[in-house]
């Protein structure tokens, strides 16, 4: 069963510039809501119980933006508008689920994983990036019941143009199990487009064993000087253990660029 999820947070959103000059991105509204509400929804829809934050010093408005229950109070009770005692209400839920923990120095996806160890329970968890919206279909949810059935770690995959490859983590693909599905041979953090093996790109959801945690301990940095989850997922999977990629069904928006930030919340309205 996976009943936690991991959300990293505590990116510094420089692509999104100056939109994140002073605001965190992921509390940027898409079609009028918060992107990270997108991804909290997708999480309760696919019954996770408990979600673990990681944000930074520099992100604390995102605690704070769910813990304004003074500030909601006092509005209610002087205007008793339905929609916003509904927003609160919305609001005191994602509360009691979240879980906030530190990343201060932005050292990479992986350093920050590690930093939600703690809290982890069970033997697998899921892992959400906040940039990665995917519309129309829930796809923690298909990876949850592909979980169900084979036990195993799944990564979210998706085809890209070739000449964005290194944009990405890439997959090699090992052997196909049926349309929507294959198993995972290696994974390469933003190739170099002459070296990439293949087009198919990791895209933000992961289910992963906690033994993700032993590799990330001693992860050494990989490229741009970061500690990639990606690097680490490679180790696990030299090590024999299964990894699946799960061509997913939704519809890709991606908000962390300002153009795919821009149409998320056109298509987001086509709905
Ligand atoms: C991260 C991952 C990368 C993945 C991408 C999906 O990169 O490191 O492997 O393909 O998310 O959005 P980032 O977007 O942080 O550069």
């Amino acid at each position: 069963m996976i009943k936690q999820a991991i959300i990293p947070l505590a990116g510094q959103g420089t692509r999104l510039l100056p939109l994140t000059s002073v605001f965190a991105k992921e509390l940027l509204p898409i079609n009028g809501k918060p992107g990270i509400e997108y991804i909290i929804e997708e999480c309760i829809d696919a019954g996770i119980k408990e979600i673990i934050f990681i944000i930074s010093k520099k992100k604390e408005m995102i605690k704070k933006y769910f813990y304004k229950d003074s500030f909601y109070n006092k509005v209610i009770k002087k205007k008793k508008d339905k929609r916003i005692f509904n927003e609160f209400k919305k609001i005191k839920k994602y509360q009691k689920m979240i879980k906030f923990v530190y990343q201060n120095k932005p050292m990479g996806t992986g350093d920050a994983v590690l930093k939600a160890k703690k809290h982890i329970k069970d033997k697998f968890f899921l892992m959400l990036l906040p940039d990665d919206l995917i519309i129309k279909r829930n796809c923690s949810k298909d990876m949850i019941s592909i979980f169900n059935k084979k036990k195993c770690s799944v990564m979210a995959s998706m085809k890209v143009n070739k000449n964005t490859v290194n944009r990405w983590g890439i997959y090699q693909k090992k052997k196909t199990i049926n349309k929507l599905n294959f198993l995972i041979e290696d994974v390469i953090e933003k190739p170099e487009i002459k070296n990439a093996p293949s087009n198919n790109a990791v895209i933000g959801r992961y289910i992963l064993n906690r033994e993700i945690f032993n590799k990330l301990k001693n992860q050494r940095k990989g490229k741009g000087g970061e500690i990639h989850i990606t690097d680490a997922i490679r180790r696990l999977i030299k090590d024999g253990n299964k990894f699946i990629g799960h061509n997913f069904s939704g519809k890709y928006l991606d908000c962390g660029t300002m153009h795919g930030y821009i149409k998320s919340s056109v298509e987001i309205s086509k709905i």
